[in-house]
């Protein structure tokens, strides 16, 4: 069965037609979906009710599988999912509803805030896979915006302005503007902030984007709070409507996509009530956007 794709906006977006992911895929497939990512730079794929064995199998035709170690407040005991996978549910290692006070539930909301998954990481991801196991009855969406869009309509000036800028990016920051600022010296040391460029081009379309995320706090040799006047502004430009797509989940959805290209952010639920599950395997980067300062 040969690989069929819809754009599904203007910019950003593609629905997959002709994977199983519960099989193996052919070099033609995996060449389908790359050249999909590299255009779409978000891919939609229905009706893949994989185990997450099958998930890690069908993303490792992408890359090297990133960890889920060192992203969040939760312990190796609480741990409901293998290292290989990423627990973006709102549950519990017995798959309970979290707490509204939950410690680990308020860390987790900082996905309701634009970003780029791992840009925290010295190596950034590259794609991220998220499978929707469980969603909730209404509301949950994920949105996700173009950054090569929102690079393209900038004007002339700033294009030249933040050329070779460099921002500090880290769950600090991002956590910090929610108000979640009590963390342990041990976390504090985990989240120690990385350098990324703002500006990227992408290896195989040559095409340039923001590096933009909640994560970052501040641009080398800015002052702080002008450059988060900057990043904000920034931020609220690429993330107009038109650079958007909005999500509506379906059980056994996965959503692809590439986070050198794109932002993205959970959107509201009954949290405290129904349960989402979803998991995420992540394509680990293959190199820093910039010399990381010596630790
Ligand atoms: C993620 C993420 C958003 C959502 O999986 O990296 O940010 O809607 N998810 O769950
Ligand atoms: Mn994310």
């Amino acid at each position: 069965m040969s690989v069929r794709i819809r754009p599904l906006t203007p910019h950003i977006g593609g629905e997959v037609e002709g994977i199983d992911m519960r099989r193996p895929l052919t070099p033609d497939d995996v060449a389908a979906v790359e050249a999909g990512m590299d255009r779409h730079a978000v891919l939609v794929f229905h009706d893949q009710d994989v185990s997450d064995e099958q998930q890690v199998a069908f993303s490792r035709n992408f890359g090297e599988i990133e960890l889920a170690l060192g992203s969040n407040v939760t312990t190796d005991a609480e741990r409901r999912l293998d290292v290989k996978l990423a627990d973006i549910s709102n549950l519990d290692r017995e798959n309970r509803v979290l707490a509204r006070d939950d410690r680990r539930r308020m860390f987790n909301l900082g996905n309701r805030l634009w970003h780029s998954d791992s840009s925290f990481r010295a190596v950034p991801a590259k794609y991220s896979l998220l499978s929707a196991r469980r969603i909730p009855s209404t509301g949950g969406n994920t949105e996700f915006a173009d950054m090569r869009a929102a690079y393209d309509a900038l004007d002339d000036k700033t294009k030249a302005e933040i050329e070779d800028l460099v921002c500090e990016h880290s769950l600090i920051y991002s956590r910090g503007q929610l108000g979640f600022t009590e963390l342990s010296e041990e976390e504090k040391r985990t989240f120690r902030p990385v350098r990324q460029r703002l500006v990227r081009t992408h290896p195989v379309t040559g095409r340039r984007s923001l590096f933009l995320s909640s994560h970052i706090g501040t641009i080398v040799g800015w002052p702080m709070p002008e450059a988060r006047c900057f990043i904000r502004d920034l931020i609220e430009h690429a993330t107009q409507r038109e650079f958007v797509y909005a999500h509506v989940w379906r059980q056994h959805d996965l959503v692809m996509w590439d986070n050198r290209q794109t932002m993205h952010r959970a959107r509201p639920f009954d949290e405290t009530r129904e349960a989402r599950d979803m998991r995420r395997t992540t394509i680990a980067g293959d190199a820093p956007t910039v010399a990381q300062e010596a630790a």
